[in-house]
């Protein structure tokens, strides 16, 4: 048995999503059918458009997604049908090296359904990140499902699926921000502002925002930056430096994830200070550097793959402080649009208009 609901396809590098149907099959052991309530469009779904991340087109699109577990598979346990479940594509195997050692936030062998979603045709489709949530219902391993409080709205919970963990996570378990610390973040678009939220939650003392967008910079400072640049009017370099007592911040997060902002993030560091790579690089990209000066300012140089999150872990809690009002991931959703919409909402990504569009589905 199966069943066919709507679904947003990319077919073809480059070519306008379309919205087809798309056949979900029963779940299999350990498997979930979930009725997605809400999904945020991130810049990966049209990465993935573009061919970027590989060519086993066609992709269903869509992974920071909610919605009600409408029905699972033998053995499943960790949800239930009805349940209010946030999407990850962190589900731990428990087994492999990375696990074993005890740093499940690094598990090289996270699960994904085993059984295909398709076209009317039988074609499989490879579901963004696993997930593939800009449809009905999709298909997800159980590990993929994670359950939160069902009093948060979809729309809001949807989007600690990706980016805006990455963004929390990057300041908070990666940086490892806390209380008195001096930050910088550059880029503020989604990521960049959720880790300016994450630095802002921790008690980061000052919180200094980079965009060369000043609207961006207006939304930085909703989210908890204190002090804000405009990278085409000054150098952020020196106006970093400038905002800590000539010194540096102690964690700079590179939220755009190009050599030049690293190489800003790396030199606006204050001595031992700590650079985050959340920002994701093309494979063109190089840096070069002296390598002096990787030794002699000391600190540590990470990067931040879905900010080292556990879901079961992070999801619930961030939920939890949202709905206390300690925390404010309502104001990441830009707007709220149909299933028909995902072409539209590319263009506005394109053109810095929104932190997030986010896709609600209506029954
Ligand atoms: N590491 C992860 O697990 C993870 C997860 C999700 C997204 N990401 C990545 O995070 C990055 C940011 O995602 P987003 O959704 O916030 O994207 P976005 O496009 O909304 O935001 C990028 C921001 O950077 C600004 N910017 C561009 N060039 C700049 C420069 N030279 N100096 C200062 N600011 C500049 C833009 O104006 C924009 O505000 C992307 O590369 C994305 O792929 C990483
Ligand atoms: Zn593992
Ligand atoms: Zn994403």
């Amino acid at each position: 048995m199966s069943q066919t609901v709507r679904g947003v396809v990319s077919r073809k590098k480059g070519a306008p999503v379309e919205l087809v149907d798309v056949v979900i099959p029963d779940p299999g052991p350990g498997e979930v059918v979930v009725d997605v309530t809400a999904c945020g469009v991130c810049h990966t779904d049209l990465t993935y458009r573009e061919g970027g991340i590989n060519d086993e087109f066609p992709f269903l699109l869509g992974h920071e997604a909610a919605g009600t577990v409408e029905s699972v598979g033998e053995g499943v346990t960790n949800v239930a049908p009805g349940d209010f479940v946030v999407l990850n594509w962190r589900a731990v195997c428990g087994q492999c090296r990375a696990c074993k050692r005890g740093r499940p936030h690094l598990c090289f062998d996270t699960h994904n359904a085993a059984q295909k979603m398709t076209l009317a045709d039988g074609t499989e489709l490879t579901p963004a990140l696993g997930i593939g949530a800009f449809a009905d219902k999709t298909l997800v391993h159980e590990g993929q499902c994670t359950k939160v409080d069902s009093a948060a709205d979809p729309a809001v919970a949807g989007l600690l699926g990706c980016g805006v963990m990455a963004g929390i996570g990057a300041a908070i378990n990666t940086g490892g921000v806390s209380r008195d610390d001096t930050v910088a973040v550059i880029g503020c678009g989604g990521v960049g502002d959720a880790a300016i939220a994450g630095a802002a939650l921790v008690g980061a003392k000052r919180i200094i925002a980079v965009d060369t967008d000043a609207k961006k910079l207006d939304w930085a400072r909703e989210f908890g930056a204190t002090h804000t640049i405009n990278a085409r009017e000054l150098d952020p370099v020196e106006t970093i430096q400038d905002l800590t007592d000539g010194f540096g911040a102690d964690v700079v997060i590179d939220a755009v994830g190009r050599p030049e902002t690293w190489k800003q993030a790396f030199f606006a560091r204050d001595l031992a200070g700590t650079v985050v790579l959340v920002g994701v690089p093309t494979p063109e990209m190089t840096l070069e550097m002296p390598l002096v000066d990787f030794f002699s300012r000391g600190g540590s140089l990470k990067s931040s793959w879905y900010g080292d999150c556990l879901p079961e872990r992070d999801f619930p809690n961030l939920v939890s402080l949202y709905l206390q009002g300690r925390l404010p991931l309502d104001k990441f959703v830009t707007e709220r649009i149909g299933i028909g919409d995902i072409e539209e909402a590319f263009h506005k990504m394109h053109n810095g208009e929104v932190l997030r569009s986010v896709v609600v589905f209506d029954r």
